[in-house]
């Protein structure tokens, strides 16, 4: 089977982690889980971007140095991402003496390869966004079109690295691999991007010092942007591990919100081709979570508290919303209500109770010993399909339709029941054992399909069930099992109002 390494972007720590940054480390999550169900070996990266004037100026207002302040929020997000039982298998920090190591070596290289040279900048600089604009790029000629806060005039001596050398190499790159950014939308937005014309770009600073330093000059230090990139390698030990290099590049998977497309789609890939290694293999690009049309963000007083919610109804509460309610791409509008609701139906009336029904029938009817499975599939449960629908949805980037898949088993199994009535079939017969076990074992691969976006939820469901380990992803009617046992319910249903008070 093969290898699937998947990062997220490195999330600032000038502040707290909030919805949107939840959401970009919840779908990586999903589908990291998603490949390892499939049997893949899976590397998944998420971690912190630590330097920079931001960072330094919000440590600044905190009265701490800046090791202290990134120490701080790095181990918040670290603790965040847990308590939203976030499966990374390594975290990244650019502060990390092996992120200074890797960036010296790439970014030294590209020098010594005659990309990088020495010039001047002057430009309009937005500090939130760690970013020049381009006048026309601008709200009014001054203005920041993310932030909507007036840009600086920035004027410095640096080293540019010549993007202008990778038009062609960039169109030709894209033209062999089509699918190397989706949606597709975001690749033709590249495109006419680099059609556009490259200018060559600044990558160091020398009017900050909280990064990582040039290594053939240090009076610098890189701009935080080309550093942050380079976290990508540095978890796979570029410069010091050529194996590992090899092993795990080829399948990279870079999942990124649409306001860093650029970074990732322009300059990223160049500065690859630039060191000599492939341009990263695939670009997932999300849309925004929005809240009444405004990007959900820290700055913007329109929040909902991730970590409220996952602490109030548990994370699988946010984690099933978040990746069931839209496709990877488009931007979409959030609200509390909808989430409850989604919750009640899906998870508490959906799986949970589901779970529960067969685990009370097999009780009442079977002894409480798991029946095994009829060797096929009963038709109306339509379960072939199921499995198809969730591998179709998660290799198009539509993890919504991957789980609406799970969802309609989940419906059909207690369809089922209502069909096959077990209630009314002599207790311990062969007939109920056959419709018992096939209820279990449907709702054994329901929860597999539903693990990726709700991993705790279908946990509990496979152990309310009796069964004693996960199994395959496929009908298999002879799980070992145990005797069940009577269980809480998995999801207890969730009352708006009083939800809403107690995250007020
Ligand atoms: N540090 C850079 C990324 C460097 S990657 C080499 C950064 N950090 S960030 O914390 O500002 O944002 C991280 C990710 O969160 C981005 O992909 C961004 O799109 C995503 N989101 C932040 N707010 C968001 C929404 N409201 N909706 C969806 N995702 C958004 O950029």
């Amino acid at each position: 089977m093969g290898r699937f390494y998947i990062t997220t972007p490195i999330f600032y720590v000038n502040g707290d982690p909030h919805l949107g940054t939840a959401y970009a480390v919840i779908l990586a999550d999903a589908i990291a889980r998603w490949h390892r169900l499939l049997g893949e070996e899976v590397l998944f990266v998420t971690g912190t971007d630590e330097h920079g004037l931001k960072i330094a100026q919000s440590a600044a207002r905190h009265g701490v140095t800046p090791q202290e302040w990134v120490d701080r929020t790095a181990t918040e997000f670290q603790r965040a991402w847990d308590s939203l039982d976030v499966s990374y298998d390594d975290f990244v920090r650019t502060t990390q003496p092996r992120h200074h190591e890797t960036v010296q070596a790439f970014l030294g290289g590209i020098y010594e390869r005659g990309d990088i040279y020495l010039g001047t900048y002057e430009g309009l600089y937005c500090v939130r966004c760690e970013a020049y604009y381009q006048p026309d790029e601008l709200e009014d000629g001054t203005r920041c079109p993310v932030h909507h806060v007036a840009c600086e005039h920035m004027h410095e001596e640096n080293y540019f690295f010549r993007l202008s050398r990778y038009q062609e190499p960039l169109l030709a790159y894209y033209a062999g691999h089509p699918d190397a950014i989706v949606p597709e939308t975001r690749r033709n937005e590249v495109l006419r991007f680099i059609e556009g014309g490259l200018s060559d770009i600044s990558i160091t600073r020398t009017s900050i010092d909280w990064g990582v330093r040039v290594p053939w000059d240090p009076r610098h230090v890189f701009y935080v942007w080309y550093d942050a990139l380079i976290n990508y390698l540095t978890v796979l030990d570029y410069g010091r591990d050529p194996e590992r290099m090899a092993a795990w590049w080829p399948s990279v998977h870079h999942l990124l919100g649409k306001d860093i497309l650029r970074f990732h789609a322009v300059w990223w890939p160049a500065m690859c081709m630039a060191a000599g290694i492939d341009p990263p293999r695939r670009l997932i690009v999300t849309g925004w979570l929005l809240n009444e049309g405004e990007k959900m963000s820290k700055s913007l007083a329109n929040q909902i508290d991730p970590l409220a919610v996952a602490r109030t109804l548990g994370p699988d509460a946010l984690r099933h919303y978040l990746v069931r309610s839209s496709a990877i791409g488009p931007d979409w509008d959030v609200s509390l209500e909808a989430l409850v609701m989604l919750y009640n139906a899906e998870l508490a009336n959906g799986l949970g109770n589901l779970v529960a029904r067969i685990v009370a029938l097999i009780l009442q009817r079977a002894e409480a010993t798991a029946p095994s499975a009829p060797p096929e599939p009963p038709a109306p449960l339509e379960l072939v399909q199921a499995l198809e629908e969730a591998r179709v949805g998660w290799e198009r980037w539509r993890p919504n339709d991957a789980i609406d898949a799970a969802i309609g088993l989940v419906h059909r199994l207690n369809a089922y029941l209502e069909a096959t009535e077990p209630w009314r079939l002599p207790r311990s017969s062969p007939e109920v054992r056959a419709v018992l076990g096939a209820a279990r074992e449907g709702a054994r691969i329901a929860a597999l399909l539903l693990s990726p976006a709700v991993p705790r939820g279908a946990e509990r469901a496979l152990q309310a069930l009796g069964f004693a380990n996960a199994g395959p992803l496929a009908w298999t009617p002879d799980q070992p099992s145990t005797r069940l046992e009577r269980s809480d319910p998995i999801y207890p249903r969730a009352d708006f109002e009083l939800l809403r008070e107690g995250l007020a």
